[in-house]
């Protein structure tokens, strides 16, 4: 039962008539937009488990980070950027990618912090934690809100045929690694 649901939830959704809601897996950008709303979660998983100090959960956000949400920046790098290279998405792109890096750097800060395993009672490390999950809450939602309001709509208005097709092969190869 894996039917799209009428574009739930996207206020309007026109405009892309082509006939491309017929049961297949439609978009890469819907698809983009799936793996934001993933990482949301993700990063709501973060900021409760960093609360709790629940060393579990702050793990999973972790390995989360660094499988999926780096192959979701090579989607976008690798397959959507190159292709939307046009004056006026330039210096968005720019910024993404350098926002790209920023929370590469996050996430391994992060990763230290957890890697010695820190006791529940551990005041200081937990701070850390608290603080770091919090920025990196912070960067994801302001990072994810320019790319939905900027580029992805950019994307559907310019991006034709042949390349949706593409972008989305390039996806699924990487995911069949
Ligand atoms: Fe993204």
């Amino acid at each position: 039962m894996a039917r799209d649901g009428g574009g739930s939830g996207r206020g309007g959704g026109s405009g892309r008539g082509e006939g491309r809601n017929d049961g297949r897996p439609q978009d890469p950008i819907d698809q983009l937009e799936r793996s934001h709303r993933r990482l949301r979660e993700v990063c709501d998983a973060l900021t409760a488990g960093a609360r709790d100090r629940d060393l579990e959960a702050v793990a999973e956000a972790c390995a989360f980070f660094s499988r999926q949400v780096r192959r979701h920046e090579q989607d976008e790098e690798l397959s959507l950027f190159p292709r939307l290279e046009v004056a006026e998405a330039r210096e968005t792109i720019e910024r993404l990618r350098q926002e790209h890096r920023a929370h590469e750097a996050l996430h391994e800060r992060l990763e230290r912090a957890i890697s010695g395993k820190p006791a529940r009672d551990d005041a200081g490390a937990w701070s850390e934690i608290e603080t770091l999950g919090a920025d990196i809450a912070r960067a994801y939602r302001e990072h994810i809100e320019l790319e939905e309001s900027t580029l992805f709509p950019l994307a559907r208005r310019t991006l034709a045929e042949p390349a949706l097709g593409e972008i989305l092969a390039e996806m699924a190869a990487r995911r069949d690694r």
